[in-house]
């Protein structure tokens, strides 16, 4: 029997996002969460002047680069990891969607990929696009894992598991110390996606790895906090002996991060500012975006994290709820579905449009 990969997510958004376009004033797409806001000239100017282009970019990363991801973990999330212990990686869905295959490499005894099963679709897609199985672990009313649930026997044939901090969708903020415990105790490597971590709104921006570097792995991007998916920029970094598995495995696997994107975000990463800048629009937007959904009914949380709301539908039907956004509103969400089964019921908006756009929309819904 062959396989075939299923429909794209977003692609199903089509017909709707058609519809929406045709109003006047066009579509206001949250619906992926692309950033639509400029990245720093810096950076731009960094990506044209490099003057890497002849040569092939080393497949862990320019040491320049490394340093400046080192820095950046001692600068916003007070942990020390070695340079070496960094590894770029061409967008970080490009190593999500990689990973479990490679961790099979390593230990061909387990075959499971533990996932929220409220979540980012990549960690299951993962899974299955390494010929595993995906175990969703079930989350609690704010979209963290609840490692309790987890049945042992699955533990027992886990590769890995993914905790996401801030998450995508629903904004929770894991409890990143008992996983990495609960990792630990069972000799199962936890991957922490961390790629909002400077969106994080309750407390301080947290890290895995200040539990020790020992069985864990953070995931970090430069898409969203720099403004960057388009120049595919992502980094990870954690335990030496998986590091240093994954680096060396990962340069005969071709997978390099191209020089003038290396140099680019090497100086991304030195600035801070405009990251604050960003958090200051993604704040504002998601009040607005509250205000908005209230006009059609809707009651949605500030998240904890990220720069999503997540929004229960009204009569509870996600699929309803996205389609009423877009005629009445050419605002595209995102059905909960998207992001498992138990998101059913819900509708992501990534707060991505600027607020002119946002006023559009609550125009629209007769604010
Ligand atoms: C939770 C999470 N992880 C990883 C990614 C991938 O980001 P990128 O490949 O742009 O680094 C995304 C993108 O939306 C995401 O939401």
């Amino acid at each position: 029997m062959t396989w075939t990969p299923p429909p794209y997510p977003y692609d199903r958004l089509a017909p709707l996002r058609d519809k929406a376009a045709a109003l006047p004033g066009g579509v206001v797409d949250l619906s992926i969460g692309d950033p639509t806001d400029a990245p720093p000239p810096a950076v731009v100017a960094a990506l044209a002047s490099s003057g890497a282009e002849r040569s092939y970019p080393t497949s862990v990363g320019s040491p320049e680069f490394r340093r400046a991801a080192s820095a950046w973990f001692a600068d916003v999330l007070g942990v020390t990891v070695a340079p070496s212990l960094v590894g770029a990686c061409v967008g970080t869905k490009e190593l999500v969607a990689g990973l479990p295959g490679w961790l099979r490499l390593r230990d061909p005894s387990r075959d499971t990929v533990l996932y929220p099963a409220i979540s980012y679709p990549t960690y299951a897609m993962g899974a299955v696009l390494a010929g595993c199985r995906a175990v969703a672990v079930p989350v609690d009313g704010s979209g963290r894992v609840v490692l309790a649930a987890i049945d042992e026997r699955d533990a027992a044939r886990a590769l890995c598991l993914w905790v996401n901090t801030p998450g995508n969708p629903a904004g929770g903020l894991d409890d990143l110390e008992a996983a990495a415990a609960w990792g630990r105790a069972r000799h199962v490597p936890v991957i922490s996606d961390e790629c909002y971590v400077e969106f994080t709104w309750d407390g301080p921006p947290r890290t895995i790895l200040s539990s020790g570097l020992d069985g864990v792995i953070a995931v970090h991007s430069l898409s969203k906090r720099s403004n960057l998916a388009g120049i595919r920029c992502g980094f990870y970094a954690g335990d030496p002996e998986l590091m240093a598995f994954l680096l060396e495995l990962r340069k005969h696997a071709g997978l390099m991060t191209p020089g003038p994107v290396l140099a680019a975000g090497t100086v991304a990463l030195a600035d801070r500012t405009h990251v604050d800048v960003q958090r200051g629009r993604y704040r504002e937007r998601l009040a607005r975006l509250r205000e908005i959904v209230s006009l059609a009914g809707a009651a949605a949380p500030f998240p904890a994290g990220g720069f999503y709301l997540w929004v229960p539908s009204p009569g509870g039907d996600d699929w309803a709820f996205v389609e009423r956004l877009a005629l009445d509103g050419g605002l595209l969400g995102s059905p909960g579905e998207f992001y498992g089964e138990a998101g059913r019921g819900h509708v992501r908006l990534a707060a991505v449009a600027p607020l002119e756009r946002l006023d559009l929309v609550a125009a629209r819904l007769g604010g």
